[in-house]
């Protein structure tokens, strides 16, 4: 087992493949945290603060142990603790918040404990679980703490349940699922914030004295932040160094909180967060909190992002990600709302043509649904546009050879829509107010079974004996006037929280509806890049951004707490929709960062650019294993210069693809070596671009690559083992 509880040291330690925490429970009763890094035999406290400065102390214990000084492992409110404060629970009897809960006992078995209603990492052989179980006499309520180990990658998860057993109501005001205290170092924060068409950029400073908080309040995991963030030290690189990633499993308002404390120590903690949630207990209720995770690598960056890639792909994604993926041609770029059967069948004939798999048929198929101003809400065709319905124009579009996959938007509507028309109170608005509109659309209420089920049956009949392939699955604006008409007042805090664990419900129902089909999740572009929808989303679309140049520094974001597998990526030319790339090779080379797509009209490519697309597709199969499931490193960062490399490796070393991407405009350097860490040492690679031989130890050394206007500022090598 990984996890060893040393009743007679009051200690307990997990274990995974490379790294080691630990904790003991002081004085028997209050839970600190000693240790987490890389594997230790004897993980001991790396440092005891015992001045008392101003912090309250428990004097039966002497007045050396203030919670304030101390590493606490699990930190809850009230009891002289300072620092930012993972739970916060309320007596509605008294209305006191501070709670004292006391260590009572801890077991470990094998496998997990599920979250009612989110989703959260999957079990295999090696998962163990360590649950400790504290009480609080008061307040009359227990907590459970979970720490569930996926040793083999790496990571821990924590998540806590809080158990009402007394007689009278409480209500959880703050809920964070982790929280982790480091000794004093020269800490830095890694976050990727952003915003539409310029999602995950990724931002690196120092953590000093004070709170720092990375928040969404959009009751989306959003484009603007994201739950993700990484930890490490000044000195950190992509390969070597401390370095930390946390994350949380969830799609709604988040929270990553951290503050250095008067001592140095460093607290981080995610999860929910007190602005936008509470939870009311009534007796004999319970709550569990999202899953959180977190992993260790003490080979920098690039590793404890690999951890989580592996993490993401065993635990995390639907099971057929590792099958090949269809390359779509998708309809919004080309032709955004003017679509109908006739043009559809054209397009797909085109796909077919190009050497594509698969035709996207995107946004304006259905209801009144001609501009972005009606229509959500109404999902039956438009019977103008598909005049004899979906069944017959899908088996057309296979008849032309490719496969078909559709656009829905379910947790919208349109006020200019039957749906609206037919139940206002459907919409999250608050009460006497005018609702604010975004996109011309309002968010549906899914905190409201009425609505859930609306949706179910809606679909069912939509797509009854449709073959479908691949759902795009949308949710375009962000929640304000946040109210549940389906909520009592004391319940109102639990609105976004709830509505989340609607969302989850209908990608439960659509998965078991029509589990051939994968979904491609989208929020304008990347606004629901999370762990949570990956658990339903094969690929989630990266950005609206199909800018290449754009794209790159979108897309190296994006690799830092998820695996390329799940990034979906286009050639497309972003906002000149009807023209062919200008520089089709570019946007391909630069899409090769995850799974390949097209999306413009095709309709209008001459027979050349069509062969060319055909010989794109064709080489991508064959190295299409390494993207969505190789080793990723990355090498030349785009913030940082004007150029993007990265490399994808197979398990073996034996195949490795290289990409270099330079934006154009005025280099800041014109040549970069690049080292691959992986080649083996003793063999010869052939470049299988160019036919050139490469020893290994020359690659681990490194080539030197410019940038070069003939080759579009792009180079690939396709590496792969001779001898
Ligand atoms: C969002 C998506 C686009 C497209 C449109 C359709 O913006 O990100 O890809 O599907 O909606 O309205």
């Amino acid at each position: 087992m990984s996890i060893q509880i040393v009743r007679d040291k009051n200690q307990i330690i997990l274990k995974t493949k490379r790294t080691t925490y630990a904790m003991e429970m002081m004085y028997g009763r209050f839970p600190v945290h000693l240790y987490y890094g890389k594997s230790s035999p004897k993980p001991e406290l790396a440092i005891t603060i015992n001045h008392r400065s101003f912090s309250p102390n428990y004097e039966e214990l002497g007045r050396d142990f203030c919670p304030d000084n101390n590493f606490m492992e699990f930190p809850f409110f009230g009891n002289g603790d300072y620092r930012a404060t993972a739970l916060r629970v309320r007596d509605l009897k008294t209305g006191c918040d501070v709670t004292d809960y006391t260590y009572r006992r801890a077991k470990k078995f094998k496998g997990r404990c599920d979250i009612p209603g989110i989703p959260c990492g999957d079990a295999d052989e090696h998962t163990e679980t360590l649950e400790m179980i504290f009480d609080d006499e008061v307040t009359q309520s227990e907590l459970h703490l979970y720490y569930t180990l996926f040793p083999e990658c790496d990571v821990i998860s924590r998540y806590f349940t809080l158990i009402n057993k007394g007689d009278h109501d409480l209500q959880i005001e703050k809920c964070m699922s982790l929280s982790l205290d480091l000794p004093a170092s020269n800490w830095e924060l890694l976050s990727f914030h952003g915003a539409h068409n310029a999602e995950r950029q990724t931002q690196r400073e120092p953590i000093l004295h004070g709170v720092r908080r990375i928040a969404s309040r959009r009751g989306a995991s959003s484009h603007h932040s994201n739950p993700f963030i990484m930890v490490a030290d000044r000195k950190t690189t992509e390969e070597r160094g401390d370095a930390y990633g946390f994350n949380l499993v969830y799609s709604g308002s988040f929270l990553d909180e951290i503050e250095v404390d008067q001592n140095g120590t460093l607290r981080v903690m995610t999860g929910l967060g007190d602005e936008n949630f509470s939870m009311l207990l009534t007796p004999g209720e319970q709550f569990t909190s999202p899953e959180a995770v977190m992993t260790y690598s003490d080979k920098g960056l690039g590793e404890a992002s690999r951890n989580m890639h592996r993490f993401t792909r065993a635990h995390i994604l639907p099971p057929e990600v590792f099958e090949k993926r269809p390359v779509v041609l998708n309809s919004w770029e080309a032709f955004y709302f003017n679509i109908d059967e006739k043009l559809m069948i054209d397009f797909a004939k085109g796909a077919k043509e190009c050497g594509m798999d698969m035709l996207v048929m995107d946004d304006g198929w259905f209801g009144e649904r001609h501009k972005d101003n009606a229509g959500l809400g109404d999902w039956t065709p438009n019977a103008q546009k598909f005049p004899r319905g979906l069944t017959s124009f899908v088996e057309n579009v296979r008849a032309q050879g490719v496969k078909f996959g559709i656009w829905i938007e379910p947790e919208m509507v349109n006020p200019n829509s039957d749906l609206y028309r037919a139940h206002p109170e459907w919409a999250i608005q608050a009460p006497s107010r005018e609702p604010l509109q975004s996109r011309h659309q309002l968010v549906l209420d899914m905190a409201n079974p009425a609505v859930l089920d609306y949706l179910k049956t809606t679909y069912a009949k939509t797509f009854a004996g449709v073959h479908i392939d691949y759902f795009k699955w949308d949710m375009n604006r962000h929640m304000s006037n946040v109210y549940s008409n389906a909520l009592p007042p004391e319940r109102q805090k639990e609105a976004s929280f709830r509505y989340m664990l609607g969302v989850y419900e209908l990608f439960r129902w659509f998965r078991a509806q029509f589990p051939n089909a994968m979904i491609e999740n989208c929020s304008g572009g990347g606004g629901r890049y999370d762990l949570a929808m990956m658990k339903y989303s094969t690929q989630i679309w990266a950005s609206d951004n199909t800018h290449a140049d754009h794209r790159t520094r979108i897309q190296y974001g994006s690799t830092f707490g998820y695996p390329t597998s799940v990034m979906s990526c286009h050639v497309a030319n972003h906002k000149n929709s009807c023209e062919i790339p200008r520089r089709l090779e570019y946007s391909y080379r630069v899409a090769l960062g995850g799974p390949l797509g097209y999306e413009f009209n095709v309709l209008a490519a001459s027979e050349e650019t069509k062969a060319a697309m055909k010989k794109q597709i064709e080489e991508y199969r064959t190295y299409e294993d390494l993207i969505l499931g190789g080793d990723f490193y990355r090498l030349v960062s785009p913030i940082e210069t004007d150029c993007y490399a990265h490399y994808f490796v197979s398990e073996d070393n034996a195949r490795i693809l290289l990409s270099f991407l330079q934006n154009v405009g005025d280099p800041k350097q014109k040549a970069y070596k690049l080292k691959i860490s992986r080649a083996i040492l003793n063999a010869t690679y052939e470049d299988l671009r160019s036919g050139k031989l490469y020893s290994g130890e020359e690659l681990r050394r490194g080539i030197t690559v410019t940038a070069d206007p003939e080759d579009e500022y792009a180079k690939m090598f396709y590496f792969v083992k001779k001898s």
